[in-house]
This record gives C-alpha cells, structure tokens and sequence, in this order.
C-alpha cells in the first residue's frame, strides 16, 4: 500500500509537499509530475502530518492522515508576541490551592493540548497518569515523606542539600510542602527504553503548565515526587505504571489561592555569541 494518494484534480505540483517531508520520502520526477514516494518510504516516515498540513489545495492524504482530520490554521487564533511574552513571563510556580477539584474535562483538554508539544522522531511516548482524589494524592506525599525519612539515613548528603529534614518536620506538623494539597497530580511517564521519552515528557508538561495558566489553572512541578517515583520502591508499588515505564515528571494542578502583582527578575542570561 502506498504512503499517500494524490488528487491529481486538487494538486498544483508547487512541490510544497517534497521541500516540507523531514525525511525527503516524496518526489516528483519534474515541475510537471506529480509527487510519488520513494521506495520504503512507509517504514521511514515519522507520521508528522507535514506534507498534508503544507499543501494549500487538500491534494494529498496519508494512508493514515486525511486534510479532514487535521484541526484549522489561522493567523487570528495565534495570540499576539506581546501576550505570549506576558504569559510565559508572569506564569508561576503555584503551590497553594483553592479547596475546588478541577474538573476532568479541564484536565481532558490541557492533556489534549500538550499532546501537540514536539518529540524526537515525532515518537509521542507520553503516557499519563492522572490522579485526583485528594487522599490518594494524600497517601503519595506520605510515600515521599518516606522515601525522604530513608534519604536521611541512606543519602545524607544529598538529603541536606535538598533541606528534605524541613520538608519532614513540616509534615509532622500537618504541612504538605511536597504535593501541596493539590487537587489533582498528572504524571507523565513513558518507556525507560526510548530515547525521546524525557525530553519528550519534560516537553509536555511545559506546554501543559502554560497552557494551565492561560485557563486560570495553576500548576507546579513536583520533583520531590518525581524523584521519589523513580527512585523508592513503595512509590513505584504505589503507582504500578506499565511495564518498562517510569515517570519523567509530573505537575500538581489547582485554582490558584494568591494572586501575584509583579514578576520577579530572572539572573542576567548567560550567553556565547560566536
Ligand atoms: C523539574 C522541576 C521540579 C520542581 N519541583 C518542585 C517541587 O517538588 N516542589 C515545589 O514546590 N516546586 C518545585 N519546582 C518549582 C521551582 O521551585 C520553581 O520553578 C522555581 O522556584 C521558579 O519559580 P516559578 O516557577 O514560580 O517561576 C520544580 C521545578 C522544576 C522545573
């Protein structure tokens, strides 16, 4: 089965098609030939839906892409450079939470969106676990809790640095400095095995945590978590995810209590021009 058909009715031969394919899988032998694909080119293709969102008359469909499926593309949704700048600069690590449950759809539609963040070979690992029941995400902090109380013994370097003494003391106080009482925790994990699994994760749950805020979400990485699930058997008992998959991070998410009136200054960027 060829990689895609051509509808020669719709196709103006501009070639847009050939300079777009990342893998240089589709030819046309000259200005008056139609596109064809190379030999192989279905084992090679990374399924990235560029020639069909390139063409500008609907003339090519994938064997698994038609123009049909594909979302629209306009000028007008895009926000302008100013309100992005302000979105990427004022959004916050938020870390106190309104007592209100985010709904599924919210969670649904931030998922929806981040799964269009890129990743290498456009291989899409991502996998999500999504909890949100408090006292499950409760159970998870008391999870870190011990894996923090073992550090302190086991890693004691390490466990200073991090401060993970304050962290527990804080909890035997009934202070969650580690989930934060977050109504929701999403995690992302995919297979240990591919390549492109943390980069892409890290990706995700970037677009996912400025998109979050764009919708009146807050959002916070949670790395004592992350670093407890990779590392400590009762967490890793305690999520059960997949064979041959582990976590690559994860953001707790909730309606922001406090408000913040300014941005804080970042470090001077350090940079070689060359
Ligand atoms: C990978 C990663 C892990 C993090 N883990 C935690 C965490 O476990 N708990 C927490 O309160 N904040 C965590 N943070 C948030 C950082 O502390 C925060 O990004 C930083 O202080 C800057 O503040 P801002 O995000 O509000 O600009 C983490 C951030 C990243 C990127």
């Amino acid at each position: 089965m060829s990689l895609f058909q051509i509808d020669e009715s719709k196709c103006k031969r501009d070639g847009f098609c050939v300079s777009d394919c990342p893998s240089g899988l589709i030819r046309m032998k000259n200005k008056e030939s139609f596109p064809t694909s190379i030999e192989g080119a279905e084992e090679i293709c990374i399924k990235c839906g560029h020639c069909v969102a390139v063409c500008p008359t609907e003339a090519i469909t994938l064997n698994f892409l038609s123009p049909q499926d594909c979302g629209p593309m306009s000028k007008d949704f895009l926000p302008s450079e100013g309100q992005t700048s302000y979105l990427m600069r004022s959004r916050r690590s938020i870390r106190r939470y309104k007592d209100k449950p985010v709904d599924r759809s919210a969670i649904m539609d931030l998922i929806s969106v981040a799964s269009h963040a890129p990743s290498g070979h456009n291989s899409q690992p991502v996998n999500w676990l999504v909890i949100d029941k408090k006292n499950d995400i409760k159970d998870l902090a008391a999870i870190v809790v011990d894996w923090m109380k073992f550090t302190l013994t086991a890693q004691p370097e390490l466990a200073a640095a991090m401060h993970f003494d304050r962290v527990i003391a804080a909890w035997e106080k009934g202070e969650d400095r580690v989930l934060r009482g977050a109504p929701t925790l999403v995690t992302a994990h995919a297979p240990s095995s591919l390549p492109p699994s943390q980069a892409a994760c890290t990706i995700a749950l970037t677009y996912m945590e400025l998109y979050a805020a764009s919708k009146g979400l807050g959002a916070c990485w949670a790395g004592y978590y992350n670093a407890a699930a990779n590392f400590f058997d009762p967490m890793k008992k305690a999520l059960a995810l997949p064979p041959g998959h582990v976590t690559f991070g994860a953001l707790m998410i909730g309606y922001p209590r406090n408000h913040y009136h300014r941005i804080p200054t970042r470090i001077q960027p350090r940079i070689i021009w060359r």
